[in-house]
């Protein structure tokens, strides 16, 4: 199926993102839609070695891949792709389809697919009704989509409906309740940080024109919007299993690592893009896999609702 995504937009007007407000489907497309232009620069995304190496990490932290290939995956709210396509590119699955409900995160996935020359497909679709025969596909994907999608339990129906018999789904990046909440508190007082010492004549060639700086906060703003969720590890589990999933199981990451990861973030958010460069990203990379060692070893003892990320894993059914 191929279904070119239709007049993706990229700056709503206040009268949309009003709107938005009340309704949390239209969010997520204005939201992504304004940021998919920009999106693999703001979360340094790319396609090479790191983010190869960062996707098939954490497919293999959920599932202890074996390195055997899956056929077609399918993956939900691939945003740019990145999940999908660095899994492809690890040799996780032979074939892709991208799905999004923003049009042009849709469109931009199906580029970079392009341009990495991986056969991928691509459609706009809401995760809770998927435009999926059933039993199409050997495993459904998804990064940091669950907790944007309001009936998450009916997401979980359609992954089960779509995959084949023993097919798996594999969805990583979730934010943990405790997380969520260490997480928001040190991004806002980075942001607030960033913004007001670039006001130093000095640092000025370290600040985006005030009326970026603006419309990144009106349109942020929606981002208490599109977040509806987030998990505690053992209510994930029970959801997936009531939607009828079987072998599920949830684990947790990044507990020093989130603490200096979105701080990071949204540095690199507040200042002009490609202000920071290759070398700030390695650095962030290579602090953030320093601190992910330190966070496995802190695992042993440290409830696991308290660590930021929550992957989940399950199948249709057993494998096999
Ligand atoms: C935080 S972004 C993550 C994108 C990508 N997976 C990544 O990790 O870079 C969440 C994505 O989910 C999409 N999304 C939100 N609600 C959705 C829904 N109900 N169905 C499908 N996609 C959805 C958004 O449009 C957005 O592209």
């Amino acid at each position: 199926m191929s279904t070119a995504p239709q007049n993706p937009t990229a700056r709503p007007t206040a009268e949309q993102v009003e709107a938005a407000w009340k309704d949390p489907k239209l969010a997520n497309v204005l939201y992504h839609d304004w940021e998919a232009q920009s999106y693999d620069d703001k979360w340094s995304i790319s396609y090479d070695e790191r983010c190869i190496d960062y996707a098939a990490g954490r497919f293999r932290l959920a599932t202890g891949w074996d390195g055997r290939p899956y056929g077609h995956a399918l993956e939900l709210g691939s945003g740019t792709g990145f999940f999908l396509l660095n899994l492809m590119q690890a040799g996780v699955a032979t074939t892709g389809s991208v799905t999004d409900l923003s049009p042009g995160m849709v469109a931009a996935a199906l580029r970079n697919a392009e341009h990495l020359g991986l056969p991928v497909d691509g459609t706009v679709a809401d995760a809770e009704i998927l435009p999926y025969d059933d039993d199409t596909f050997d495993l459904v994907v998804g990064h940091a989509v669950l907790h944007h999608i309001p009936d998450v339990e009916q997401a979980f129906r359609e992954v089960l409906r779509v995959l084949k018999p023993g097919g798996r789904f594999v969805f990583a990046g979730e934010p943990t309740t405790v997380g969520d909440a260490y997480a928001r508190t040190l991004s806002r007082l980075t942001w607030k940080a960033a913004t007001t010492v670039t006001k130093l004549p000095p640092l000025q060639g370290w600040r985006r024109p005030q009326a970026e700086l603006d419309e990144s906060s009106r349109v942020a703003a929606l981002e208490s919007v599109v977040d509806i969720h987030t998990f505690d590890p053992a209510d994930l589990e029970a959801m997936a299993t009531r939607a009828g999933a079987q072998q599920v199981r949830a684990v947790t990451e990044e507990l020093t690592a989130a603490m200096l990861g979105w701080p990071v973030r949204t540095f690199e958010a507040a200042v002009p893009p490609g202000k920071l460069g290759w070398n700030w990203a390695m650095f962030a990379y290579h602090s953030w896999q320093r601190l992910s060692a330190l966070d496995a070893v802190l695992s042993r003892v440290v409830p696991r609702a308290w660590f930021y990320n929550a992957l989940i894993t399950g199948t249709a059914g057993q494998w096999g």
